[in-house]
Parts: C-alpha cells; sequence; structure tokens
C-alpha cells in the first residue's frame, strides 16, 4: 500500500485509504449537505467511479463547464447560487472531483461561502494530482490574468486515485508531466536523471508519489510562499504570460505546455546568470520540445507577452522577479531580469 504523505493539516492519501479517510470526516462531522463540485467530462468518466465508494450517501451534484476560459467569477456566482440554492449551510462539505479548474476554483468558493466550509479535493488529471489540488492555494483568474483572486485554505484530504487517468487524453497527460518535471529539475536531481533520458512520459504510482512529495515539502517549509515554495514557479513567469496571452486565441495552450515553453525559457536565463551547464540547458530544450513540440512567436508576440509580466503575482516594487537555477536542484530566487535577455530567451528557444 503507498504510503499517505502529511501535508499541513491534512493527508493526501492514495486510492482506498483516501476514501475511508473521507468516510470517516463525513461520519465525524455530521454534515448538514454534502456537494460534489465536477465538469462535465468528469461528470461523465470520474463521478461514477467515485460514487461506487460512497453508493449509500446523499451527494448533490453541483456542476462548471471545463476550462481555463470558466475559472472565473462568473463560475464562482454560479457555484454559490447552486449551493445556497440548495439549503448549503457553514456545515456543508464540497468534494472537488476533477482537474485544477475545478479543484481550484471549487478551493475558492469553499473557502468564501460563509466565511469558509470544509472542502476536499480529488484530482482527476494528472496534474491536479501533482501539482494543483495540492498546497493549498485557490483561486481564478481575473480576466486573462492567472490565478489573480484567491486565498490559502486547506482541504480536509486530497485524495489520489490515479484510476481517473485511465479516460485522460495524451494531451492532459503531457499537459501533467510538465509540472513531474518541473518538480525534478527544482528538487530531486535523481528523478531529473530517471526522465530526462526519455522521450515519452512516465507517469506511474511512484512517479506520481515522489512529484507531490516534493511539491509538499515545499510548501511545508514555506506554505505563504515567502521564500523556497517560490521554486515551484520555476518557467511559470514567462509560461504563465503565455498561457494568458494565448487563452483566447486559435493557439491556445495547456497549462504545462505553457510552462514547458516557460522552463525552457528559465534554463536559458539560467545558463546566463547563474552558471547553469549548457550541456544541461541543451538537454533539457531538447526533452521538452521533443514531446511538447515547437511553438512560434512572431516579435509583436514576445512584445505582449512581455508586457503581461507586469501582472504576475511574484513581482514587487514594479520589479519582475524570476526562479531561476544554479544546477538541477538548486534555486536561485527573485532574479530580476531586462526585457532584452527575454528576448535572447525566445531567440534560444525558436533556434
Ligand atoms: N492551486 C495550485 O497550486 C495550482 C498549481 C498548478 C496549476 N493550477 C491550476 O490548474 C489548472 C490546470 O489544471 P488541469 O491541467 O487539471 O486542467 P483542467 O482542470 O482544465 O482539466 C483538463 C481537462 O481534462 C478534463 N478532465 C479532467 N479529469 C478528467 C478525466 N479523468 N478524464 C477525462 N477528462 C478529464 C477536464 O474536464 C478538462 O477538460 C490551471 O487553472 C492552473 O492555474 C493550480
Amino acid at each position: 500500500m503507498i504510503k499517505d504523505i502529511i501535508s499541513n493539516n491534512y493527508p493526501i492519501s492514495f486510492k482506498n485509504k483516501g476514501y475511508d479517510f473521507l468516510k470517516d470526516i463525513i461520519k465525524k462531522n455530521n454534515y448538514s449537505k454534502l456537494f460534489i463540485h465536477v465538469d462535465e467530462n468528469t461528470n461523465k468518466y470520474c463521478l461514477n467511479h467515485f460514487l461506487k465508494h460512497f453508493d449509500i450517501l446523499k451527494i448533490i451534484k453541483i456542476e462548471s463547464i471545463s476550462g481555463e476560459e470558466n475559472k472565473n467569477i462568473k463560475s464562482c456566482l454560479k457555484l454559490w447560487k447552486l449551493i445556497s440554492d440548495k439549503g448549503g449551510d457553514r456545515r456543508s462539505l464540497l468534494i472537488n472531483l476533477g482537474g485544477g479548474v475545478i479543484t481550484d476554483m471549487g478551493g475558492f468558493v469553499a473557502s468564501t461561502f460563509k466565511r469558509g466550509i470544509d472542502y476536499v479535493n480529488i484530482p482527476t488529471t494528472l496534474l491536479s494530482m501533482v501539482d494543483a489540488s495540492v498546497g493549498s492555494k485557490t483561486g481564478i483568474d481575473f480576466g486573462v490574468l492567472k490565478n489573480q483572486i484567491g486565498t490559502f485554505y486547506d482541504p480536509k484530504v486530497v485524495i489520489i486515485d490515479p484510476d481517473y487517468l485511465d479516460t485522460l487524453n495524451e494531451k492532459e497527460k503531457l499537459s501533467g508531466y510538465a509540472e513531474v518535471f518541473k518538480h525534478s529539475l527544482i528538487c530531486n536531481k535523481h528523478v531529473y536523471n530517471q526522465l530526462i533520458g526519455l522521450n515519452k512520459i512516465l507517469i506511474d504510482y511512484k512517479i506520481i508519489h515522489d512529484s507531490i512529495t516534493i511539491k509538499n515539502n515545499l510548501v511545508l517549509k514555506d506554505k505563504f510562499e515567502k521564500k523556497e515554495r517560490k521554486a515551484l514557479n520555476f518557467g511559470h513567469t514567462l509560461g504563465h504570460a503565455i498561457e494568458s496571452f494565448l487563452l483566447d486565441s486559435k493557439k491556445k495552450l495547456t497549462h504545462g505546455e505553457a510552462i514547458a515553453i516557460g522552463m525552457i525559457l528559465a534554463t536559458f536565463l539560467s545558463h546566463k546568470l547563474c552558471n547553469f551547464s549548457r550541456k544541461n540547458l541543451e538537454l533539457i530544450k531538447t526533452h521538452l520540445k521533443g514531446l511538447f513540440g515547437n511553438i512560434h512567436f512572431e516579435s509583436k508576440e514576445i512584445e505582449k507577452i512581455i508586457e503581461l509580466l507586469k501582472h504576475d503575482k511574484k513581482n514587487s516594487h514594479g520589479k519582475v522577479n524570476f526562479i531561476l537555477l544554479k544546477e538541477i536542484g538548486e534555486p536561485v530566487y527573485d532574479v530580476e531580469i531586462s526585457k532584452d535577455l527575454i528576448i535572447e530567451s525566445f531567440d534560444y528557444y525558436l533556434s
């Protein structure tokens, strides 16, 4: 049996152990109402699997529309209203069954409804298993700007059940792999060495467990992102700006696709400013481009992406701060980067 991972105030439990834990807390807390939050895909592919474990309970389903473009205040208004209309009160429990959009938005709705109700995350994508559902950050987008509105709010439990991945398409699995790879880059040379030579993605219980452990260890050290947790933003400064820029376009990318580009750019900047080795830079570019392909950017698009950086949440005092690497597993925090160097990093990506 896979061991639980213990976070700040809650366990991250695998499969039946997780479902048993949830049954226990439902019993202990005598919740007035149980809500399950899905989107149309997790309703179709994941809900029955979940209900197999909970067939005797009366659970009220509430549904959001899938997609990053719906991770916004309008969807929250709908969720607050549904919960309220269906008799939700302070003693209700919200179970989020879905990818990062559902867990981020559901967590935010739970943290604000009646000043906070209990919630549980059951991630159904690789990305939400290894990243979004762990670490207590909830949030929604503000216009095209990612995760600008949100809270830190602990779930009661996170249940990891890799069986949900059976119905996830390859593009979404690849998206999650970007975060698995990032975790290895910032923290674990051993896992990195395992991944870098592969020309396909590796997803098994062990790699999911390792990846969650890496993220959770950073969260345990620094829940509110004063220092160590910032390492998780490696590749995300430019990655988020690229994701935002392309959100409403034909070239719309998954979160992982955008982060993969962001990681190549950040690794180039690490090479330029922190002596990160050229050899590893080339290996990372080859690995990520081999898996994620190549996206073309025109100069004027790069200008607009750089413009979006000013909204990055890591900025302070008007400066854009990057996370870079000295070596695999050795992050450098809060590095200021000039516009010219960012343009040079795009040149390197495109070459
Ligand atoms: N809170 C955090 O710390 C944190 C960290 C990383 C990412 N995020 C957020 O996570 C989000 C991305 O999450 P994501 O990649 O899971 O995207 P997502 O939630 O949009 O899910 C991707 C797609 O897969 C579908 N889906 C989900 N589970 C499925 C299953 N088992 N079978 C078939 N289809 C399924 C969804 O309906 C959706 O269409 C972004 O909004 C990002 O900002 C948050």
